[in-house]
């Protein structure tokens, strides 16, 4: 019998209806849609307005359009793992809430936290279970309101990321498309670079970290982005060549959207056209865990069975990885 394979059937996005453009940052803090744009790529982000809204609610919204579209119940869910670095709240995870708000009883799960990453992470652990037999119906959410970290009195951080959830049905397939392989790295010395200091058991919330804005996002940008680079090229260079790809092989990168210029280079890496990259940063700026499922749920009807798709990611950790799947269906 043939190897099973776990094969995205159903990808879903959810965006925020408010636009946060470069012109309404620049009346926020001292920037200008020329520096925005030429250093990242960004001309917009959504954002997620209103009071006791959480990432679980974009999460809900992606997750039902999901089971819609693929025309299965909320209690065929065996498993939902929900990447994210903006829970809805510590504990308990944002998986069960959102389990919950859909409808999916029979789920259990978790969430997983490896920021920029957490998608592909997910997508690799997820497609384990698959890959067993233990499961058949395995969502993985990469959501994040990075809106809800954000200092937007901090001009370095607040012009990059935005709001946004994307969500992908895993089920097994024998026919030798889904999820091939996958190689993922993670080095906790790149801490100091990036991340939220206070709110963890180290330095939990009080006054005094409120008033020192230590629940903000803390980011070393030009050290990242030279981690950035490097890594998320070799990652995806090395998959390509562990799987005896070549760059005609490939038919669509799909990066992590950070910056424009890290996404540049990784596709140079790799001998790929900008034709063949996913590229959404210009109208939602970095979500996070979602900027990948939300890159696959904007160019779905594209994507044909058979296609060789590389993701590829680097984040705070830093976590960094790519895998190499081959699509499974036809829209
Ligand atoms: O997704 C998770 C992983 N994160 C990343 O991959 C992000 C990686 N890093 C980056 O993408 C870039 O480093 C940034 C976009 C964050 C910054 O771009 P940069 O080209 O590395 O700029 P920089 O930090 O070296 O700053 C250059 C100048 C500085 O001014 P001085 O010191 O040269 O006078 C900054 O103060 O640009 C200034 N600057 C700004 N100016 C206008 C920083 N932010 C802004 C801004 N508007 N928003």
């Amino acid at each position: 019998m043939n190897k099973i394979h776990a094969a995205i059937t159903a990808v879903n996005g959810y965006v925020p209806d408010y636009i946060l453009t470069n012109d309404e940052l620049s009346r926020m803090v001292d920037t200008n849609d020329e520096w925005i744009t030429s250093r990242t790529g960004i001309k917009e982000r959504r954002i997620l307005k209103g009071a006791g809204l959480g990432v679980s609610d974009m999460a809900a919204q992606a997750v039902k359009g999901l089971l819609d579209k693929r025309g299965i119940a909320a209690d065929e869910i065996d498993l939902i793992i929900f990447c994210t670095v903006t829970p809805d709240m510590p504990f308990p995870a944002s998986a069960n809430i959102v389990a919950d708000k859909v409808g999916a009883k029979n789920a259990w799960g978790y969430d997983l936290q490896a920021a920029c990453s957490g998608f592909i992470f997910g997508l690799s652990t997820g497609s384990q279970f698959i890959e067993t037999g233990r499961y058949k119906k395995v969502i993985v959410v990469g959501a994040d309101k990075m809106s809800s970290i954000v200092d937007y009195e901090d001009r370095t951080t607040c012009v990059i990321f935005g709001d946004g959830c994307g969500a992908v049905l895993l089920e097994p397939n024998r026919d030798g498309v889904g999820i091939i392989d996958f190689v993922l790295k993670s080095d906790g010395s790149g801490a100091s670079f990036l991340h939220q200091k206070a709110g963890g058991s180290v330095n939990p919330a009080s006054h005094d970290t409120v008033d020192a804005k230590e629940h903000f996002i803390y980011q070393e940008g030009k050290s990242v982005f030279k981690f950035a680079v490097t890594n998320m090229a070799d990652v995806s260079a090395e998959v390509m060549e562990r799987n005896g790809l070549s760059s005609a092989d490939v038919t669509w990168l799909v990066p992590h959207q950070a910056n424009k210029r890290i996404i540049d280079a990784t596709a140079s890496r790799m001998g790929l056209n900008e034709d063949k990259v996913m590229v959404n940063i210009e109208r939602y700026g970095n979500t996070t865990a979602a900027t990948i499922p939300l890159c696959l749920w904007e160019w779905e009807n594209q994507l044909k069975q058979g296609d060789n798709i590389i993701l590829a990611a680097f984040g705070g950790g830093f976590t960094w990885g790519a895998v190499y799947l081959k699509w499974a269906y036809d829209r």
